[in-house]
């Protein structure tokens, strides 16, 4: 029994959304903890395909509580529409709760993301434009709306009608562009508010009451290490901590009651959004990672720049986040290459750096260094156990584990719930 943080290890669009689904077995509560409609979960269960933006992906189990803990942001529009199709599809969803605590985007949010984004023009952030940054900034300026004003009539038409006053001059007056109406806002906030009120409550109590019965709890983290604002290639980050101590703060848990933390890893690397990218390829290399890795972005359909493994990155993420172990998805991607590349230090004016650098100028300098391996023909979607891998495929792997001195508990091999091998039991070992 066991609480386990799956964070991701590099720029996000991991393959968390598999890891979680396949840990969610396991697990008898699922929490999300920070970010919200601005990360995409595709799971792909028997022959349907699951997208999933705010709903832990733990929903897809019927016997699962979901968790959606104070650190996210929550578009209710977004989340009404999710519950509906997965109502849709005939998936129960009253297992859904809802952190009182949680924020809440609001058009005003999303407007914001928009103009200022258009504003900055090549200089943009390259964001999800779904109100994430604004939305942060708010429940940082002591603005925001919660999740529990969202119930409460008076404070919810309070709330908005103060904070357009000050966002309607900045729409005009900033960016020329047209006010919004905090009445038509509050009309429709009420009737989310009514949809929601049920699955709405203190979250905090519900996860520590599971942890003192013993229950398993999985902690999803969206995005990935380099998008945290903290720790990440700031300013090209998301406006939230994707990194594993944000769990217990996300969550309304101490950190002494987190046991273990898994980091994602893809065997290559993809970024969405603007930023310097070093082992980034182009041309013909590039297209067929994309093409065969599905690399376009679950949100937002963008293209992902895709590159070979940088293990600075992972190693790098193992020390923010304190790794236990990793999870590398999408071997099956790399099969066939010739030659594989893993990054193990940057050259930067005439030095070899080895820890991953806080300036952006420095990192948009950085020369990859690489180590190379050869690669394999065999197809390995089939393979199910670890030790049937192709002997170069586990080298590749054990060279990931030598550069950053984390063990790989699970591989995945392709996009079905069954395409995982499986080294470490994550949930297994408890404190
Ligand atoms: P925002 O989170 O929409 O503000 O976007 C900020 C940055 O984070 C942009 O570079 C986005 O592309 C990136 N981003 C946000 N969410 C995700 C995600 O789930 N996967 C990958 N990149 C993301």
């Amino acid at each position: 029994m066991a609480t386990v943080v799956l964070v991701g290890t590099q720029w996000g669009d991991e393959g968390k959304g598999k890891v979680t689904d396949y840990l969610a077995a396991k697990a008898d509560i699922v929490v999300r903890y920070q970010g919200g409609n601005n990360a995409g979960h595709t799971v792909v269960v028997g022959e349907e395909v699951f997208r999933l933006h705010l709903i832990p992906s733990g929903i897809l189990y019927p016997d699962k509580i979901c968790v959606i803990g104070n650190g996210v942001v929550i578009d209710p529009a977004v989340l009404i529409n999710e519950l509906d199709a997965l109502a849709a599809r005939e998936v129960p969803t009253a297992r859904l709760v809802i952190s009182e605590r949680a924020h809440v985007i609001l058009p005003y949010h999303r407007y914001l993301d928009e103009l200022e984004e258009d504003k900055k023009g090549a200089g943009k952030i390259g964001t999800t434009r779904r109100g994430i940054g604004p939305a942060y900034v708010d429940k940082v300026g002591r603005v925001g709306v919660r999740m529990i004003d969202l119930l409460d009539t008076e404070t919810l038409r309070r709330k908005i009608r103060q904070n357009l006053e000050d966002k309607n001059h900045l729409f005009s007056r900033v960016f020329g562009a047209e006010p919004l109406d905090a009445d038509a806002i509050t009309r429709d906030y009420e009737r989310y508010a009514g949809r929601l009120a049920p699955l709405v409550a203190d979250v905090s109590i519900l996860l520590h009451e599971a942890i003192d019965q013993g229950k398993n709890i999985l902690f999803e983290g969206a995005q990935g290490t380099l998008l945290d604002v903290d720790h990440g290639t700031y300013p090209y980050v998301t406006s939230s901590n994707p990194t594993a101590a944000a769990a217990a703060l996300g969550a309304g848990i101490g950190p002494t009651k987190i046991d273990r933390v898994v980091g994602v890893c893809k065997a290559y690397t993809t970024r969405v959004g603007e930023g310097p990218f070093p082992t980034e390829l182009r041309g013909e290399m590039a297209d067929r990672i994309r093409e065969r890795g599905g690399e376009y972005g679950t949100t937002t359909g963008r293209p992902r720049r895709c590159g070979w493994l940088d293990a600075v990155i992972v190693r790098y993420a193992a020390r923010i986040n304190g790794l236990d172990f990793l999870a590398v998805t999408k071997l099956d991607v790399l099969t066939g290459l010739d030659t594989l590349r893993i990054c193990r230090g940057y050259r930067y004016g005439g030095q070899l750096l080895t820890e991953f650098p806080a300036s952006l100028s420095v990192l948009a300098g950085a020369e990859p260094v690489y180590d190379e391996l050869p690669g394999w023909d065999e197809d390995i979607s089939g393979v199910r156990l670890y030790e049937d891998l192709p002997p170069r495929a586990q080298d590749y792997l054990e060279r990931i584990t030598e550069l950053t001195g984390v063990p790989v508990a699970l591989v995945g091999v392709g996009t079905r719930r069954s395409q995982m091998l499986v080294r470490h039991d994550v949930f297994g070992q408890g404190k």
